[in-house]
């Protein structure tokens, strides 16, 4: 399962590229917006610090929800760097833009995906990626996960090569029962990623060698 991270903060994203383990970052508006750029040469040149740092798909989403806007934005962001994945909501118009960038060999994620239906239509207009929201169902008491399963289970069965990039993952048992689930992308806050990490045992394990090897000094 490839990693990717979930945030626009450069910070955040120089620190995962740095654990060797980053396969490429989402941003959407709300994670943009919390980095306090404004107006389009800040935010074009954010996304090329971005890409800068890592070497994988770097999803930037587009602020119009008509099909024109969407594809006027589409190419602008794609022309700023080869790894510019172009991020559309799951809509109708969402659609055809999924449809007209995947006809130019755009990558493309659609998002805000929330069921099974949603994630077909995605796929069969030729979308990169499906990004369903686990952490947003999980909200409103339904299971994100089972839908992350259920998609790769449709997918699978069909032969879609769209990949299911689990989104709105907000800890580390979230990135665990998607592996389960066979989701091929992982968009995890830095926080869930560090998680993965934590082990008491290990600590305690390597407790006992600092304190051993410092016997040997
Ligand atoms: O990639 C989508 C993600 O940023 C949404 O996360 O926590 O706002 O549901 P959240």
């Amino acid at each position: 399962m490839k990693f990717f991270i979930d945030t626009a903060n450069i910070d955040q994203i120089r620190q995962a590229h740095e654990m060797g383990i980053l396969d490429g970052v989402t941003t959407n508006p709300s994670l943009m917006a919390k980095e306090g750029v404004k107006g389009k040469e800040q935010i074009f040149n954010h996304y090329k610090t971005i890409c800068s740092i890592v070497d994988g798909p770097v999803s930037a989403e587009v602020f119009a929800t008509d099909y024109e806007g969407m594809i006027r934005e589409g190419e602008e962001l794609a022309a700023i760097d080869p790894k510019i994945t172009v991020k559309l909501p799951c809509t109708k118009d969402g659609i055809r833009a999924v449809k007209y960038f995947s006809s130019k060999n755009v990558a493309t994620n659609c998002t805000l995906v929330f069921s099974v239906g949603q994630a077909l239509l995605a796929a069969k207009a030729g979308a990169t990626f499906v990004s369903p929201f686990v952490g947003r169902l999980d909200d409103i008491s339904e299971d994100g996960v089972a839908l992350i399963s259920h998609i790769v289970n449709v997918f699978n069965c069909y032969g879609f090569q769209t990949q299911v990039l689990a989104a709105s993952i907000r800890h580390t048992n979230h990135i665990i029962r998607c592996l389960d689930a066979g989701a091929d992308v992982a968009t995890c806050p830095l926080s869930a990623i560090e998680g993965l990490l934590k082990h008491p045992l290990t600590d305690k394990g390597l407790d006992t060698f600092v304190k051993d090897a410092a016997k040997m000094q």
